[in-house]
Formats: C-alpha cells, sequence, structure tokens
C-alpha cells in the first residue's frame, strides 16, 4: 500500500492552479503564479516549487520546497545548501494515511537538512518525523518557531 504513494513535482498550469484551490493554505503565492500565468510572464507548464501526491487526477496533498544556498544559510554547520519546506496539506479526507509521511520523507530523500515553520497542533506530527526545535535566535527567528531535520553528520549552528 505505501509503495504506491507517488511523490511528483507539480507544474504550473491551469489545472494544478484549479486544484490549489481546494488546500487552505492557499494565498499570494498561488495567485501570483496564476498572474503570471494569464499574463504569459512564465509558460504553460512551468516548474513549481511544489511537490503533491496524486489519487487518479485528484491532488490530495502538497508541499512547496526551496533550496536555500549556502550563503543565505544560519542555521546549520558549516553552512550549507538546505531545503525550506512550507505548505504541507493533506486535505482533510486523506489525512493519517501516510501521504503526510510520504512528502516529508521525499523532502528528505535530498539529504539536505530540512527547515520548516510548523503550524499550530502539527507539532506531534513533525516530532515522529524527526524534526527538532531550533535553538531559537532572535534576530533570526523572530516570530517563528523554526524546526529542522539534520541528515547524518550535519550539526545545528551554535548560536
Ligand atoms: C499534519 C499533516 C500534514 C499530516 O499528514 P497526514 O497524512 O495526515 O499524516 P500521516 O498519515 O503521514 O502521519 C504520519 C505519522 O504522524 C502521525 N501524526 C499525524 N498527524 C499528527 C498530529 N497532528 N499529531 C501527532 N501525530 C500525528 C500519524 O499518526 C502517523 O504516525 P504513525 O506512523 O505512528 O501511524 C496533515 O494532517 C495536515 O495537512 N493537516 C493540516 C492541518 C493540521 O496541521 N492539523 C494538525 C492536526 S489538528
Amino acid at each position: 500500500m505505501m509503495n504506491d504513494i507517488r511523490v511528483e513535482k507539480l507544474l504550473i498550469n491551469y489545472k494544478t492552479l484549479e486544484q490549489f484551490k481546494r488546500f487552505k493554505e492557499y494565498g499570494n503565492q498561488e495567485l501570483s503564479m496564476l498572474e503570471d500565468l494569464q499574463n504569459n510572464i512564465i509558460e504553460n507548464d512551468s516548474e513549481s516549487p511544489f511537490y503533491g501526491i496524486h489519487i487518479g487526477h485528484t491532488l490530495i496533498a502538497r508541499m512547496s520546497l526551496y533550496r536555500v544556498r549556502a550563503k543565505y544559510d544560519a542555521y546549520f554547520e558549516p553552512p550549507q545548501d538546505y531545503l525550506e519546506l512550507w505548505k504541507l496539506e493533506v486535505l482533510p479526507d486523506y489525512r493519517g494515511r501516510n501521504y503526510g509521511k510520504a512528502l516529508v520523507d521525499f523532502a528528505k530523500s535530498f539529504q539536505l537538512p530540512i527547515k520548516t515553520n510548523p503550524r499550530i497542533n502539527s507539532h506531534g506530527f513533525w516530532e515522529k518525523m524527526g524534526f527538532q526545535k531550533a535553538k531559537y535566535e532572535m534576530e533570526r527567528d523572530l516570530g517563528e518557531n523554526p524546526l529542522i531535520w539534520m541528515p547524518a553528520g550535519v550539526r545545528e549552528k551554535d548560536v
């Protein structure tokens, strides 16, 4: 059953953007992709930072992943490229069936450290996924409470 879960990179097209409307965290990022498509600033089927899981033709889970370059890394030692993960969301009817885990495992498969800003109430999930609270540094984290995951051999930066 678990082996059937396939994570795919999502392309920017009207169909994907229509499917995004079903997710709670729909906002500026999606609207700006839609505008860029409508104004021909980007081509149909351009790459997006989103990855998702489909059941049939329905997108039921997604996340955004962005590779932050080492020169902007303020979390890990030594400074290195890491992944910022956001907008992880499984549609309500499909929760609790390992789709969230499948997306996080996919992100981990790049073997880069990962940083995310968890939503309230999702701490239990992130803890299960092996994420830990980053040591809080006010000037870096301000109002955020970032969680981090590190592959073997990577350490958190001392703050
Ligand atoms: C948080 C979210 C991404 C998790 O995805 P999911 O597909 O439902 O989770 P999975 O089925 O992959 O869960 C993997 C493991 O984490 C656990 N888990 C999932 N959500 C959890 C939670 N909120 N608290 C504690 N553990 C949780 C599961 O029980 C499972 O553990 P197991 O392997 O021992 O059975 C998804 O539920 C979601 O999009 N929620 C949106 C709203 C939200 O953040 N809710 C938080 C709970 S109210």
